[in-house]
């Protein structure tokens, strides 16, 4: 039983309690402000407004009807709190018992028990620039994926790849003009991007061009042979290109089918909006007057331009409903970031089409954007527009560098390595260094990137944890080399425990709860604010404690289980965040 129920049921028998009532006692336990005020607070003030008596009074009572048991060593009246004092050696066994147990699922909990989660995310444009915002939107993405799959979700991961639009008039035009195939090959992404923008260039000189780019795309939605193996082409060699900036990051996804996947529904749902009278005749166009959930009217949902062309909108609207008759899910999440007007009016259409055909399911419900704040400051040696292949290559090479110095100056703590482990450790450190900077703020605010601050090796970075991970995994080899046990697995426990070591106890304890208030606020920023609060911990206790050399052997037995435990769910917070352990560094 956690600890928290069980101070929970103590409690409650305490007050008299029905047993139903014990997971509101344990949804109420707070953590005092230090450890000398206790371990967990219970906090009277409800209770108080029920009884008619001051908190105070009713603390003291409580307090002094609690007895002591194998977990609980006293309990103690504070104002209007009722501070708990653990046995701190009990609740140490058990905390490190449930990690040895089973580490890398430590934290875990079936919360979903098999519910279906469609998250959309990094989604790039073909044709257009991978900006910054794909970057953050993958990172996030990829991490949510991997905590609600921690939690017992089944997730789809989309990769709705923008494969459609005018854009493709203006590519197809250049390529006609200026196609070179040898550097299609070559640059795939990045040359369609040039050609797009040299087309573009064109058209604000000579309207003309548009009117080609125009053309020609209404061809490629015609079906005309010719522009569509173009367009395949195109899309071909732009996902090979993509594919590997995925792999290089270990992130994968269920589907890559993009915008026009879309296409041969598209037409049969804005018929359905047009049977259903929720679709109006505007100017030529047709649309969806819709309002928020406030009631608040938005600017209306077009589903089909005064051209004919349908639109962006229309195709999510076709592609959210595809989603729910192929995955039945409970929820369908989109991490896309300055859209929030686009998703707050295909949610809403999608209601009005619900209320209008008469369905029972509140499923427009379930759908949800997770937005993201700006990111500025970014540029790599190439310049301002951001390929994530590029950044990806600095920071592998910046880590390098950093580490050269590092050794340089403290050859013990890094000492030489073959060139083929220099360059793993690097491309890691690199990566951890970006993806950590996504989520060391919470993700709605706006953020500063720099290239100096986030490969720290000290501070709140990606490289600092790994650092922490290396120095346990460093206590380890000590320990080999001395001949001493070495696994991390149970030990006898000492009687008393120091602060040091119980204030790590306790943030162990926290993992789970960190990862389900990530779920819950699709917020990953809560596993790296965990992940530094441990290794904060780990710092404070090792720095003040022997862990091998001149500590007693039951001691030592106990301090290399902790060290254990506390390396385990550093590694599994760390691959949550997609950031790789380092074992040296
Ligand atoms: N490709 C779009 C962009 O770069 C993002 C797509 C997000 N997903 C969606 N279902 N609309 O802006």
């Amino acid at each position: 039983m956690p600890i928290t129920a069980h101070v929970a049921r103590a409690l409650g028998a305490a007050l008299g309690y029905a047993p139903e009532h014990l997971p509101e006692i344990e949804r109420a336990l707070t953590e005092p402000p230090s450890l000398a005020l206790g371990d967990l607070a219970f906090p009277c003030f409800q209770l108080a407004r029920q009884l008619r008596a001051a908190p105070a009074k009713i603390a003291a009572d409580l307090a002094s009807r609690i007895t002591a048991d194998t977990l609980i060593e006293r309990a103690v009246a504070q104002g209007p709190y009722v501070n708990l004092y653990l046995d701190r050696a009990a609740a140490a066994r058990q905390v490190l018992g449930a990690i040895a147990g089973d580490p890398e699922r430590y934290g875990s909990r079936n919360l979903g028990g098999g519910q279906v989660i469609v998250l959309d995310f990094s989604a790039p444009n073909i044709a257009k620039p991978f900006h910054f915002g794909h970057l953050r939107s993958t990172n996030i993405g990829a991490d949510l994926a991997r905590i609600f799959s921690f939690l017992g979700y089944r997730v789809v991961r989309k990769n709705y790849i923008g494969d459609w639009g005018t854009q493709f008039g203006f590519v197809i035009y250049a390529w006609q003009k200026w196609g070179d195939l040898h550097a299609l090959r070559q640059r795939a992404i990045e040359y369609l991007v040039e050609l797009y923008v040299r087309a573009y260039k064109e058209s604000e000189t000579d309207p003309g061009v548009r009117e080609q780019a125009r053309h020609l795309f209404l061809r490629l939605e015609q079906g005309d042979p010719d522009i569509a193996a173009l367009w395949q082409q195109f899309r071909e060699l732009s996902l090979a290109g993509f594919m590997r900036t995925y792999e290089r990051l270990g992130i994968g996804f269920d589907s890559y089918e993009g915008e026009a996947s879309v296409n041969h529904l598209v037409e049969a749902v804005i018929e359905r909006f047009r049977r259903a009278s929720v679709a109006v005749e505007s100017e030529g166009a047709l649309v969806v007057p819709v309002s928020d959930v406030l009631g608040r009217e938005l600017a209306p949902m077009m589903l089909r331009k005064s051209d004919g062309a349908s639109t962006y909108a229309a195709r999510d609207c076709a592609e959210a409903l595809d989603r729910f008759e192929r995955y039945g899910f409970s929820a369908n999440i989109y991490v896309v970031s300055r859209q929030e007007d686009h998703f707050a009016q295909v949610f809403a259409a999608l209601g009005k089409l619900a209320e209008a055909e008469g369905w029972e399911s509140r499923w427009p419900q379930t759908c949800e954007n997770v937005s993201f704040g700006y990111v500025r400051g970014m540029s790599t040696r190439k310049g301002e527009a951001v390929w994530l292949e590029d950044v990806l290559d600095e920071a592998r090479d910046r880590a390098r560098r950093v580490r050269e110095e590092k050794s340089a100056a403290n050859p013990r703590a890094f000492p030489e390595l073959p060139e083929e482990e220099l360059e793993r450790i690097s491309e890691s450190v690199g990566q951890a260094a970006l993806l950590y900077f996504d989520v060391s703020s919470r993700r709605m605010s706006d953020i500063t990137f720099d290239w100096d601050s986030v490969l720290q090796f000290e501070g709140n970075t990606g490289p600092y944890l790994q650092y922490c991970h290396a120095r346990m995994c460093g206590i380890f080899r000590k320990a080999a080399a001395q001949g001493l046990a070495t696994t991390g697995g149970p030990a006898p426990t000492p009687a008393t425990l120091a602060d040091e070591e119980w204030a790590l106890v306790l943030v162990l304890r926290g993992f789970g709860a960190a990862v389900e208030r990530a779920a819950e606020g699709r917020e990953p920023h809560e596993i790296s604010q965990y992940l530094h609060t441990l290794a904060s911990a780990f710092n404070a206790f090792y720095n003040r404690h022997t862990v091998i050399d001149g500590a007693e052997p039951l001691t030592t037995g106990f301090r290399l289980e902790l060290v254990g435990a506390a390396q385990a769910v550093l590694a599994s917070g760390l691959r949550l965040l997609g950031i790789r352990s380092l074992e040296l560094m």
